[in-house]
């Protein structure tokens, strides 16, 4: 019933004359003068009132994803935990999306941690990454009764030592390396053995940090952490890394007695951006992953820990469109065709950092027909200002609205300010009501912290 549900939720469209081929998701439709709506409000209005560019997120299809995910990641078994990782997308209103809809957070920075205080986050459900905490991050976490901190290395594990008082405790997850390699982006990609992340299962020094831990009087060992990388649709992966921590977990008890009662195995889940891409449709891995941990337990003869994972892109990736103008377009010399928006690789960097492909659709014409192969770009002085390199579309005019499809996750979070170009607001739309989670960036913010000279 809920898989058949979130397929529901991914409506693929054929335009009228069987041009544009467009994966809809969620709230996404169109109306019948060919407009792109999204939450029940369509793209122009969208315009009109918030101007562009602008971050659209669907609130229905996030929180759709955030049930799918806690219902379906559930064993009548094994104990399972969603967490959502904060770095794909945080606003304080997120945050208070996330607490409504009973999900966990996961921080990586003092940053994300001092939002989810903003929005009145309870912190026992809040799990601090990051592999490198300073001092005052540390001891924010330990002011705000954060839930849980998750150590890198035994430096930052002498900070913490350092910071906690005699009366304080709290509960600490040691991030490993399982070695394992998703395949996925090189950049995305992170338990290979030379990742910066974790300390390794096959160095033996990892044990002495584990019982380093478990001593100390004031720290908690929970358990271990682990996260093979982003954007992963070989479902297989997830089950050989659950195997291989849960290997890990039952040669650490056995050579030093420790329990360990969590094994959280991050995020990663991948997601559809455009037709190629094959997802997990159904994320059937959430039941398969839990199924994998009781039978591997059972194997080995251990107790099955709690099971956590983090995803961040599946939550919010599909939600999200950025609505841009079209200024014009160029056709070179060298016979490639430009289409200029209003935006830039500061709003959208996952196309110029990782070779990243998207959808894009002309939002107020889409029952047009496809003419030609565009490359969709912005207003950053570079050449690597690359929003689409092979967009379809109808022959754009001045004033159209060209909406990038699947930019919730990974957007808003890296953008930035380059070329002084100001940030867009972000809009959370539902049944036909749109809310600013951020408003938009105005030249006095861009000069904000600048200090003049006189
Ligand atoms: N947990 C940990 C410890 C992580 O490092 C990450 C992502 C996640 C969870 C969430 O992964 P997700 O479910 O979103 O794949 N900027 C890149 C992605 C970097 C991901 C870093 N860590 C991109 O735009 O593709």
């Amino acid at each position: 019933m809920m898989i058949a549900m979130s397929l529901l939720l991914m409506v693929f469209c054929l335009s009228m004359k069987e041009a544009i081929r467009v994966q809809l998701f969620g709230t996404q439709r169109i109306n019948k003068e060919g407009m792109l709506t999204i939450g029940g409000i369509d793209a122009k209005t969208l315009k009109e009132r918030y101007g562009t560019p602008l971050y659209v997120m669907d609130e229905t299809h996030i929180r759709n994803q955030c049930r799918y995910f806690k219902d379906n990641f559930s064993h009548e078994r094994v104990r399972a935990t969603v967490i959502y990782a904060s770095k794909a997308f945080l606003t304080i209103a997120m945050c208070q999306l996330i607490e409504e809809e009973g999900l966990a957070l996961d921080v990586v920075s003092g940053g994300e941690l001092h939002t989810a205080k903003k929005a009145g986050f309870p912190m026992e459900y809040v799990y601090f990454h990051g592999n490198n905490k300073s001092p005052a991050e540390i001891d924010m976490a330990l002011a705000l009764g954060v839930g849980t901190l998750i150590v890198d290395n035994d430096d930052e594990l002498t900070r913490i030592i350092r910071a906690i008082s005699a009366e304080e405790q709290i509960d600490i997850m040691l991030r490993i390396n399982p070695g394992i390699e998703a395949h996925t982006h090189e950049y995305i990609a992170t338990t290979k053995n030379d990742s910066k992340f974790g300390l390794s299962i096959f160095d033996a020094a990892t044990l002495k940090t584990i019982r380093r831990i478990n001593d100390h009087p004031n720290l908690v060992f929970r358990g271990f952490h682990s996260h093979i990388g982003s954007q992963i649709f070989d479902s297989d992966s997830f089950i050989k890394h659950a195997d291989t921590i849960l290997e890990y977990i039952k040669k650490v008890t056995e050579t030093t007695g420790i329990t360990v009662d969590k094994m959280n195995l991050g995020g990663g889940f991948g997601v559809r951006y455009v037709e190629q891409d094959a997802p997990d449709v159904g994320h059937t891995i959430l039941k398969r992953l839990l199924d994998a941990v009781d039978e591997k337990t059972a194997a080995l003869g251990i107790d099955a820990p709690e099971v956590l994972i983090e995803p961040g892109r599946a939550i919010t990736a599909n939600a999200g469109i950025t609505l841009y103008e079209v200024g014009g377009t160029k056709r070179t010399f060298g016979g490639k065709t430009y289409v200029f928006t209003d935006g830039s690789m500061a709003d959208h960097l996952r196309t110029a950092l990782y070779q990243a492909e998207y959808q894009g659709v002309l939002a107020n014409r889409m029952h047009d027909k496809a003419e030609n192969t565009y490359t969709v770009t912005g207003k950053a002085c570079e050449s690597g200002d690359i929003i689409i390199r092979h967009c379809e579309l109808p022959t754009p005019e001045k004033g159209d609205l060209l909406a990038v499809l699947s930019t919730g996750a990974y957007h808003y979070s890296m953008a930035s300010n380059y070329n002084r170009l100001t940030r867009p607001a972000v809009l959370f739309v539902k049944d036909g009501t749109a809310n600013v989670v951020v408003r938009r960036e105005t030249y006095e913010d861009l000069i904000r912290l600048d200090v003049p000279l006189r």
